[in-house]
């Protein structure tokens, strides 16, 4: 089954094929992102109408292009999955009218998929390990995105109990938050890791948010105010500047770290998926390879392509779904709040 995978939940059009008949990341014949981090640099944070507006100059444009680089022709699609929620309402629309509109064209099956769920199965889009295979479920899930940070149980796909969330920002939040209060601009999640890089550490050290008690929530928007602080209190240098992101980041991934390392006992599993666009964090993917490799177990991450918006990570997820029969009525799903 040929699906085509469509994403447009917030500032990223991404479409993909995802071909079933063809095992692991060979099965994903196509892919391309549009970014549109430029349209939005200027006001500092994404602007909904006019990211609505970019996914419908863009999205058959984009279409077209990946359809190409698969060497396959519309009427080849068996199936399009699409980004039905969450994320901002006029931009799932926009993916959501065109997948089913194109859908009713061809005369296949539709299908709405929870933006998460494509996060979090994004890893199994990757070839299997030589030694391990492929992470099947039970694992636990670290969802970590702009939007969500969330520790989740996948019992079996489309079975996930959620384990522990944020009570404020989600962890990527926190990071372009934080890069925002340092002048640095959006988005300034990679930016500010990048940043860390060059600064020392332990300079700056800043509190592990809710680690000290029980339970696996987070809550990373005090943080963000301890940052706030010292930067206010500081010599603004570029080095300063280094040192806290630093700072900041080995807070956040520390936080992450105990966290999981506690999930992975409460679920008594060894194996940990880390999904979303703080996936792509190069010092996170670091310290959780470390503390899996220190309990005998292991973690898997997506290229970090995949952790951040694609259309890749729909159309697989979509095509697990379809494939294995199921199928959405005709109403164009967009769903802002959408609980997975
Ligand atoms: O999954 P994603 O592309 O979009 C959402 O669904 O939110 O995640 C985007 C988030 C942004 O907050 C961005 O700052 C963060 O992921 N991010 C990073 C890195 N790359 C992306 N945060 C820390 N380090 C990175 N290298
Ligand atoms: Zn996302």
């Amino acid at each position: 089954m040929r699906v085509l995978g469509i994403e447009t939940s917030c500032d990223e059009t991404g479409v993909a094929v995802y071909d079933t008949a063809l095992a692991g990341a060979a099965g994903l014949r196509a892919q391309a992102v549009y970014s549109q981090i430029a349209l939005h640099a200027e006001y500092g944070g994404v602007v909904p109408e006019l990211a609505s507006r970019d996914h419908v100059r863009k999205l058959l444009p984009l279409i077209r292009q990946t359809l190409a680089e698969a060497g396959l022709a519309v009427a080849d699609i068996d199936g399009v999955a699409y980004t039905a929620g969450p994320g901002l309402a006029g931009a799932l629309l926009v993916g959501a009218g065109v997948a089913r509109s194109l859908a009713w064209a061809l005369d296949v099956p539709a299908l709405g998929v929870h933006h998460m769920e494509g996060h979090l199965l994004a890893p199994l889009i990757e070839d299997p390990d030589p030694v391990h295979g492929r992470p099947e479920p039970p694992f636990v899930a670290l969802l970590v995105s702009g939007g969500h940070t969330q520790l989740v149980a996948v019992e079996a796909i489309g079975r996930y109990r959620l384990l522990g969330e944020t009570l404020d920002d989600a962890a990527g939040e926190a990071f372009d938050k934080t890069a925002k209060l340092m002048g640095l601009p959006y988005p300034g999640g990679p930016q500010l890791a990048a940043l860390a890089e060059q600064g020392q550490p332990g300079a700056y050290r800043f509190p592990r948010p809710m680690t000290n008690r029980p339970g696996l929530d987070f809550s990373f928007s005090g943080l963000k105010t301890q940052v706030l602080l010292a930067w206010r209190d500081s010599d603004q240098s570029e080095r300063t500047r280094a040192d806290i992101a630093r700072g900041f980041e080995d807070a956040v991934v520390e936080t992450l770290a105990i966290k999981c390392e506690r999930a992975l006992d409460a679920a008594a599993g060894e194996v940990l998926v880390v999904a979303g666009g703080v996936g792509a964090n190069r010092r996170l993917r670091a310290r959780l390879q470390a503390m899996a490799a220190a309990r005998g177990g292991r973690v898997c991450f997506p290229r970090p392509e995949l952790c951040t918006d694609n259309g890749a990570m729909i159309a697989f997820a979509g095509a697990l779904r379809l494939a294995a029969g199921q199928r959405d009525d005709a109403t164009v799903r967009a769903l802002p709040r959408w609980d997975m």
